[in-house]
C-alpha cells in the first residue's frame, strides 16, 4: 500500500458512540491517526461516502449499532474494495448473514475481521496453554464458563437491548471463544453442531455429546450468579459476603463475576477467573487469576483484553491476505439459535446449506495461533 501524505487518515471509525469512542482512545494512544463518521454526533464526516481519498485509509473500524452493520460495510467496500475492516461483533443479525457472505464474494479482496476480544486475550492463552497441558496426562470432564453481571442500568438506558441473538447476544461471543479456545477445532466445530440438552432463560446452555466433554455456559443480565462455588474461592469476603452467599449482583452495581473452569477426569480444576480483585485493586479491571486448584498454583495475569485486542487485531489485518475474513458465522448461527431457544422453546438446528455457508477459511489468531 503506497504511503498516505503526512495529514491524510489512516484509521477511520464508523459510529462514535460508546464502544467507538474507546477504540478512538487506544487507537488514538497507540500513535495512530484517527478519523470518524457518525451519523448522529459531532465527527469529521456524517457519512461514509463523504469521507475524502480512501486510499489513504489503512483500515476502518464499524462501530455501529448491529442493525447497521451490513450496509456500513458495504457504503466502505463501494468506495474501498480492498477495505481492511476491524467489524464490531456481532458481525449482523442472523438474517444479514447471508447478505453479507454475498457481499464478501463481491468484493473478494476485502479483508474483514470481527472483534474478538477474548481470541487475544493474554489471560486466555495463559488458560488454555495449562488446560493444554494437564490434559495430556489427565481428561478434561467438564468445561463451565459463567460470565453475570446486573445490566438492569443499561438495559434502562437503551444498552445491551439485543432483539435478535436475546441474551446470548452480549456475553455468548466471548464465552464461545473462551470454549474456542480450550477444545480442540475439531471438538469446538462439533460443539457448534450440537443441539444443546437444556436451553434455559437465564441463560443457562447444558450440552453433553459423543466425543464432548460435558459443557455448561451460563450468563444472566439480571445479576443472578449461578456457580459461586466454582470460582468464589477467588474474591475477597466483602465480595463473598455482598454478592456471592446472596447469589445476586443488584442494580447498579459494577461488580461482574466471570470465569472459566474446567474439571479433569482426576478431580482437579483449572479456574481462569476475571478480575478477582474487584474490592482491593484500583486497577482490577485489568487483573485476571488462573488457578491450578489442588495442585494450589496460581499466575496473575496483568492485561487490558480489550485494548490487547484490538491492537492485535489491527496489526492482523495488515498481515492477512487479500480476501480472508474472520466472521465466524457457525458462531452466529449458533447464538441466534440459543437466542431462539429462549424465546420459543425450541432449538432450530442448522441447516445442510447453512452449515456449508458456515465455512470460512481459518484465520489464526491469538490462542489459536
Ligand atoms: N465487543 C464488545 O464487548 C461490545 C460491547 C458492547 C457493544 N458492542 C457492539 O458495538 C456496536 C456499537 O455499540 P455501542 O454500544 O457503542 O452503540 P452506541 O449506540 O453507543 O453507538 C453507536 C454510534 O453509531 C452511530 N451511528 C448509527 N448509525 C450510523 C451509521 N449508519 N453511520 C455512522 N454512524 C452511525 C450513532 O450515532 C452512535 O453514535 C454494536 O454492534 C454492539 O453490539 C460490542
Amino acid at each position: 500500500m503506497q504511503a498516505p501524505p503526512p495529514n491524510e487518515p489512516r484509521i477511520v471509525i464508523v459510529g462514535l458512540g460508546k464502544i467507538g469512542s474507546l477504540y478512538a482512545a487506544c487507537y488514538g494512544e497507540a500513535g495512530h491517526r484517527i478519523r470518524t463518521v457518525d451519523t448522529g454526533k459531532s465527527a469529521d464526516w456524517d457519512q461514509v461516502a463523504h469521507a475524502p481519498d480512501p486510499s489513504g485509509v489503512d483500515a476502518w473500524v464499524v462501530a455501529t449499532p448491529t442493525a447497521t452493520h451490513l450496509s456500513v460495510v458495504g457504503e466502505i467496500l463501494r468506495i474501498q474494495p480492498d477495505a481492511r475492516i476491524l467489524l464490531e461483533k456481532p458481525a449482523c443479525y442472523p438474517e444479514d448473514l447471508v447478505g453479507l457472505r454475498r457481499m464478501i464474494r463481491r468484493n473478494p479482496r476485502a479483508r474483514i475481521i470481527v472483534n474478538d476480544v477474548y481470541s487475544h486475550s493474554g489471560a486466555v492463552r495463559h488458560f488454555a496453554e495449562s488446560v493444554r497441558q494437564l490434559a495430556e496426562s489427565d481428561p478434561v470432564k467438564k468445561i463451565t464458563v459463567e460470565f453475570t453481571k446486573n445490566r438492569e442500568l443499561d438495559v434502562a438506558k437503551g444498552r445491551f437491548v439485543d432483539t435478535r441473538y436475546g441474551e446470548a447476544g452480549y456475553e455468548g461471543f466471548h464465552m464461545l471463544s473462551i470454549l474456542r479456545a480450550i477444545l480442540p477445532a475439531e471438538q469446538y466445530r462439533t460443539y457448534l453442531r450440537t443441539v444443546p440438552e437444556s436451553v434455559t432463560a437465564e441463560m443457562r446452555v447444558r450440552t453433553s455429546a459423543p466425543g464432548l466433554p460435558e459443557i455448561e455456559l451460563y450468563t444472566s443480565s439480571t445479576g443472578t450468579i449461578a456457580f459461586a462455588g466454582l470460582a468464589g474461592f477467588a474474591f475477597s469476603e466483602g465480595v463473598s459476603r455482598n454478592y456471592l452467599t446472596p447469589g445476586v449482583i443488584p442494580y447498579g452495581s459494577e461488580f461482574r463475576y466471570r470465569f472459566a473452569d474446567v474439571e479433569l477426569a482426576s478431580g482437579e480444576h483449572v479456574t481462569l477467573v476475571f478480575e478477582p480483585f474487584f474490592d482491593s485493586e484500583p486497577d482490577y479491571k485489568n487483573l485476571h487469576v488462573v488457578h491450578v486448584r489442588n495442585a494450589a498454583r496460581h499466575s496473575v495475569i496483568a492485561v487490558n483484553h480489550f485494548e490487547e485486542a484490538l491492537l492485535a487485531q489491527l496489526e492482523l489485518l495488515h498481515h492477512i491476505d487479500e480476501g480472508t475474513t474472520a466472521i465466524r458465522p457457525a458462531e452466529h448461527r449458533f447464538l441466534a439459535a440459543l437466542g431462539s431457544a429462549m424465546a420459543t422453546g425450541a432449538f432450530p438446528r442448522t441447516t445442510e446449506t447453512e452449515h456449508r455457508e458456515n465455512e470460512e477459511k481459518p484465520v489464526l489468531i491469538g490462542s489459536e495461533v
